[in-house]
């Protein structure tokens, strides 16, 4: 078995890296001496010549070339990594996933007096209040060495080593957690196979009773009967809920009902709500949890890449009303919510493709290693290739837009500013759903219609620059997002637009792409919209050939 030792500057992972591999007689491998011995020059000068990128990039590498993790019993190698190797999230499926992990925790302020102390040099921390930056790193990466096993790290070398000696006997699990944040919003948790302990343990900081499931069939079939299983063996009584599958559940109706039968149960505030399923569950049983007794505790479980990647956070919800979609809804924050990546293996692979619209949109918002991931395995991602979930791909895409969308959503929680960013391409993509009456046409699949007309319009008003927009579509049409020629009349989709600009007092706001980011412009000129909106309807030349 491999042991990773993850952890601060200065926590000790070096020191009680070799002293366990020598006790075990355990191969030893020191990632920061890998980086440097491969450089042929010390850290410090790879941080020099290089900056920090260059030796992330070699960080990558090397850990990379750790190879699968060993799965013999018994501690056969011990891999002490960089403070900062953790952050990136492809590092951490690599490093967590089969292996033990092991925390060296110990407060900043203890750290920054050993680092004052110690001949090593520290590039990160160089020319800096050790104390106050020791803090920084310590609440900015907290959240990566959560899923590994936490040690007490100011009880000396000897007493970490006896600590770690004493679980080194531990079956690894199945399940790997990739990481856990402690947010203004709630916990978001990330993992494959990590569902169940993660639920059970949200109910459990709640002081549950029991906890109420709702879900839809194939949601439950997937995920939730599993999960029912576990939460029983773990002691924790729950009831179930069944809603309509997909866009039904989201009706007044099936809530009355829901709520009727949450009645029967004698449901009581402290009772949560578990939505089990995909955004339109969530959305419904998210609005249930927001108004039975006026709200009560509710723990997110998405399971489609929708739902993981964008509606399961930022706490909106909604059911539709024949006049429109998301009419009626509140505002109501999970307490939790718990993404596991294996629950996406059996979606269907027109779901998944669809998803990548609302993904190319955070990456076009400023996420330049999304876009590269994108780039790299977005073909594959679409169709839900097994080699996605293999190498991690899947997982870091669901973290990267969760993450993005938690900053933007943690600083403007009630859309009053900066959440309007992730309105790039819904100007026109929710007229193409009006237009289209939410029937045939997903919304991420319209989502990468209204990007490519975001762009367009960018580029006409000068504010995104051609390369970029050049970028983002060559994406798109690698995808195969936003590539046929659509149906609907252009007067139609354009009055459709005019409708939705009556909702922001009659000047339409567009969230428009720029070099690495975005900007809001209401000063768009009509020809501008009307020739962004006909060409995309058009649909590409590219479709048209095929
Ligand atoms: N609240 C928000 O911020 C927000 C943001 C974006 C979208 N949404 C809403 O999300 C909904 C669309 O989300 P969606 O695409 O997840 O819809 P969905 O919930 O209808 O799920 C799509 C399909 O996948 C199936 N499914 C669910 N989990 C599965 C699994 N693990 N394996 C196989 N199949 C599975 C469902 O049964 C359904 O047929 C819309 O109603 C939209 O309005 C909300």
């Amino acid at each position: 078995m491999d042991l990773v030792l993850v952890g601060l500057p200065g926590s000790g992972k070096s020191a009680v890296g070799r002293r366990l591999s020598r006790r075990h007689e355990a191969a030893f491998v020191d990632l920061d001496e890998e980086i440097e011995r491969d450089a042929g020059r010390p850290i410090p000068s790879i941080f020099a010549e290089e900056g920090e990128p260059g030796f992330r990039a070699r960080e990558r590498r090397a850990i990379e070339a750790l190879g699968p993790a060993d799965p013999r019993p018994g501690l056969t190698r011990v891999i002490a990594t960089g403070g900062g190797a953790p952050v990136d999230p492809r590092n951490r499926w690599r490093l967590y996933r089969g292996r033990m992990a092991a925390w060296l925790d110990a407060p900043p302020e203890i750290l920054a007096q050993r680092i004052r102390n110690s001949p090593v040099p520290r590039p990160l921390l160089s020319g800096r209040d050790p104390v106050a930056a020791m803090r920084g790193l310590a609440s900015s990466r907290a959240s990566f060495y959560e899923p590994a096993l936490r040690v007490n790290g100011i009880v000396g070398l000897a007493g970490i080593v006896e600590t770690l000696e004493r679980h080194l006997d531990d079956a690894l699990p199945d399940a790997t957690l990739l990481l856990r944040a402690t947010t203004i919003l709630g916990r978001y948790e990330l993992g494959d196979g990590t569902a169940a302990g993660g639920v059970e343990a949200a109910l459990g900081r709640l002081e549950a009773r029991r906890a109420i499931l709702v879900s839809e069939p194939r949601a439950w079939e997937v995920a939730g009967s599993a999960l029912a299983d576990a939460l029983a063996a773990a002691g924790i009584p729950t009831e179930r809920i069944l809603l309509p599958r997909g866009e039904d559940a989201k009706r007044l109706g099936i809530i009355e009902e829901a709520a009727r039968e949450l009645a029967r149960l004698r449901a009581e505030r402290t009772d949560p709500i578990v939505a089990i399923g995909g955004g339109a569950l969530g959305d419904a049983a998210g609005f249930l949890a927001a108004t039975w007794l006026r709200g009560v505790p509710l723990v997110q479980v998405p399971t489609t890449l929708v739902a993981q990647l964008d509606s399961s956070i930022g706490g909106k919800t909604a059911v539709d009303l024949p006049e429109g979609k998301n009419l009626v809804g509140a505002f109501h924050q999970a307490v939790a919510n718990i993404s596991d990546v294996r629950f996406l293996r059996t979606l269907d692979p027109r779901d998944l493709r669809a998803a990548l619209g609302e993904a190319v949109k955070m990456g076009t918002l400023g996420d330049e290693r999304l876009l590269e991931l994108l780039e790299a395995d977005g073909p594959a991602l679409a169709a839900g290739d097994p080699a996605v979930f293999a190498s991690g791909a899947m997982a870091e895409l669901v973290e990267r837009c969760a993450t993005a969308k938690i900053v933007v959503v943690t600083a403007d929680e009630r859309e009053q500013g900066g959440r309007i960013s992730l309105n790039l391409g819904h100007s026109l993509a929710h007229a193409i759903e009006t237009v289209a009456a939410f029937r045939g046409i997903l919304h991420g699949e319209a989502v990468a219609y209204g990007l490519r007309a975001a762009l367009r319009v960018g580029v006409s008003v000068g504010a995104t620059p051609p390369e970029r927009a050049e970028r983002v579509e060559a994406l798109l049409d690698r995808l195969d997002l936003g590539c046929a020629a659509l149906p609907y009349p252009l007067d139609t989709v354009l009055d459709a637009v005019a409708t939705d600009k009556k909702h922001h007092d009659g000047r339409l706001r567009w969230v428009l792409a720029t070099a690495a980011g975005w900007t809001v412009r209401v000063d768009v000129p009509d020809e501008v919209v009307v020739e962004a909106a006909r060409s995309v309807l058009a649909g590409t030349p590219a479709a048209a050939n095929a």
